[in-house]
């Protein structure tokens, strides 16, 4: 089974409440909520205390997407908001290490991403460190861009990384993943998709989550 994480940066941030509540009612169990700092990214987003209202609402599994010059810092308040996995950036201004070392120390679960730009090689020393991997397939910052086929040829490499560890690590894409790509993204090793446009978007989500959880999906929107 390959899992949705809707984004939230795709969906109606006024009926927000609505929409999470549409994407728990098609089955789906996590949700992406990134963080976006103005420095390591152009764009700013959204912090701790709205992680917390929407730990409030769902039981979901709370993803949280740190795009974030020093994340260090930031660790601790969002734990204490209810997320339930962290990941950094490899490009962040912090020691990379510290901040998974940090992520754990809570007894939340970590994940590390790379940017386009970074080789997959990069990161293979730390993946003792790590429960998840994101791959972007687009510049971090903006939802509804195009998927990066640079990016997607990354993913078979992280594949055999991961499976090098002998270890479950999830590996997730995120970026312009959409029903017309998913599948040859699974098909190069992403198990965890991140689907903002391309889920909040769309007329037949209940299509994509059949699609990703097989047939037998719970689907009752
Ligand atoms: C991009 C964000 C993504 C974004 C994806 O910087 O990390 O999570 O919301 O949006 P779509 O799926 O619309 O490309
Ligand atoms: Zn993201």
């Amino acid at each position: 089974m390959t899992i949705l994480s809707p984004s939230i940066l795709g969906a109606d941030l006024l009926h927000l409440g609505e929409e999470i509540e549409k994407t728990r009612r098609l089955g789906i169990r996590w949700l992406h909520l990134d963080q976006m700092d103005g420095l390591f990214t152009p764009t700013i987003a959204f912090g701790p205390q709205f992680v917390r209202a929407i730990r409030l609402k769902t039981d979901q599994f709370l993803d949280v997407h740190l795009m974030l010059e020093y994340p260090m810092q930031h660790i601790e308040d969002f734990v204490a908001a209810g997320a339930d996995l962290i990941t950094i950036h490899y490009e962040c201004k912090d020691d990379p290490e510290k901040a998974l070392r940090a992520i754990a120390a809570h007894g939340v679960k970590t994940g590390l991403s790379i940017k386009p730009a970074t080789p997959p090689e990069a990161i293979e020393h730390l993946l003792p460190l790590c429960d998840l991997v994101l791959v972007m397939t687009v510049q971090p910052g903006y939802g509804g861009q195009t998927l990066r086929e640079d990016c997607v040829k990354k993913l078979p490499i992280v594949k055999e990384m991961i499976q090098k560890t002998g270890r479950d690590i999830y590996l997730e894409v995120d970026g312009g993943i959409k029903a017309g790509n998913m599948e040859r993204v699974v098909k190069a090793g992403a198990n965890v998709l991140v689907m903002g446009t391309g889920l909040f978007g769309v007329r037949n989500p209940e299509r994509i989550v059949s699609a990703a959880h097989g047939e037998d999906a719970p689907c009752t929107l």
